[in-house]
């Protein structure tokens, strides 16, 4: 297969590594970047040599002549790219979150409507081994029908959403978007139908814009660049919250904190009718137990490999949509319906209200 790639950074350069194993006869069959020495990406001076450079999509489609796209800018410009891609017919490999805003997600939404355009949406944490497993035994009934799921996400490396590139608020538009986008996405899968109505709360500027903070939380060169933005003209959470609704009335919670600095705790507890099964990617691990009997069973899921083996299922998954037209593991229904979920909690954290989520009928 040979690959265009829109956006060759640190992103493309993990899931390029997956490419190289998954199928060693794949090429790059060209590269469009505004950056003409990728600085951002992790390859070495001889990989970065032998790629094929474009001005412009158009010209990486016409003289590359690739099979399929990936689009792997920063998020702001995934919605334009993947709405110019769309003309092409290609199958395309879209990070996420797929838009940034409403404008955004309504003009995707509609250019995809009338598209046949094949879209995998780069969401590895549904692909992930532990989550598939989890998702193989709700459906085996083994904690009855889900009620309630509690979810959490205490990320070791929140400093990065402050002081690195994703510090930029115009780009980021905060990290319901540009974080929980994961988490929601694998909620609605586990759970099996679309979270409809929201309610959150978040802080803003309390730990990371505080010159309170402590030291260890803080860039000692720079203490707060310019487009960290503040809470009044928006900036990232350094934790926030959701209430969450399903279509099928599961209810449910997620949280987010972003100055837990070395704490690493990724996962959900979901209670069901007859039992309860916890799931924790850091743990590795999946607990079940029976409300009746004293019964505990512990399933252990190791991976080494990238988002707990969910990048290469992604790009298992995007071989098998372009060689034999198979589906994708995340569609861009999917994509869309996680960054409403998002908007809709940004929404009500902003505003203090329950805030309806726009449903995304497949198309
Ligand atoms: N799915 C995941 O698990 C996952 C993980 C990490 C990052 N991401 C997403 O990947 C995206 C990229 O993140 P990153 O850390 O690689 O960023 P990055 O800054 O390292 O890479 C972005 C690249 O896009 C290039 N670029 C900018 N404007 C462009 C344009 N108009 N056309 C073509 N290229 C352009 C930049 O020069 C840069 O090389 C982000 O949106 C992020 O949310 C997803």
């Amino acid at each position: 297969m040979k690959l265009g790639v829109i956006g060759f950074g640190k992103r493309f350069s993990g899931i390029w590594r997956n490419f190289q194993t998954g199928d060693p006869d794949h090429s790059i069959a060209g590269v469009v970047d505004p950056d003409p020495k990728l600085q951002r990406a992790h390859i070495t001076d001889e990989e970065r040599a032998s790629l094929r450079r474009f001005g412009s999509m158009d010209a990486l489609i016409r003289q590359g002549r690739p099979d399929a796209l990936y689009i792997g800018t920063r998020c702001d410009m995934h919605t334009p790219l993947a709405m110019e891609a769309a003309k092409y017919n290609l199958p395309i490999f879209l990070e996420k979150p797929v838009s940034h805003s409403m404008e955004q997600a309504l003009a995707l939404e509609a250019a995809f409507r009338n598209s046949k355009c094949p879209v995998l949406v780069s969401f590895p944490l549904r692909a992930s081994t532990l989550c598939r497993k989890t998702k193989e035994l709700l459906n085996q009934g083994i904690v009855g029908r889900v009620e309630h799921v509690l979810a959490t996400n205490y990320v070791a490396y929140g400093w990065g959403y402050f002081y690195g590139p994703y510090r930029e608020y115009s780009i980021t538009q905060g990290l319901f978007l540009q974080k929980a986008t994961h988490d929601l996405d694998y909620l609605a899968y586990l759970i099996g139908t679309p979270i409809v109505r929201v309610a959150a709360m978040h802080s803003l500027g309390r730990v990371y814009r505080d010159s309170n903070t402590p030291k260890d939380l803080r860039d000692p060169e720079a203490i707060y660049y310019d487009n960290i933005g503040t809470p009044e003209t928006g900036m990232n959470e350094d934790s926030s919250s959701a209430l969450l609704e399903f279509a099928d009335g599961t209810k449910g919670v997620y949280t987010q904190v972003f100055f837990s600095k070395g704490v690493t705790r990724r996962g959900a507890v979901l209670s069901g009718t007859k039992g309860l099964l916890e799931f924790d990617w850091y743990q590795s691990q999946i607990k079940s137990t029976d409300y009746e009997q004293p019964i505990h069973s512990v399933t252990t899921i190791k991976s080494e490999e990238d988002h707990w083996g969910g990048d290469p299922k992604l790009v298992q998954n995007f071989l098998n949509m372009v060689q034999n037209g198979a589906p994708p593991l995340s569609s861009i229904q999917d994509g869309l319906r996680s960054v409403y979920a998002c908007l809709a909690a940004k929404e009500s954290a902003s505003t203090g209200h329950f805030v309806p989520v726009r449903q995304v009928e497949d198309f």
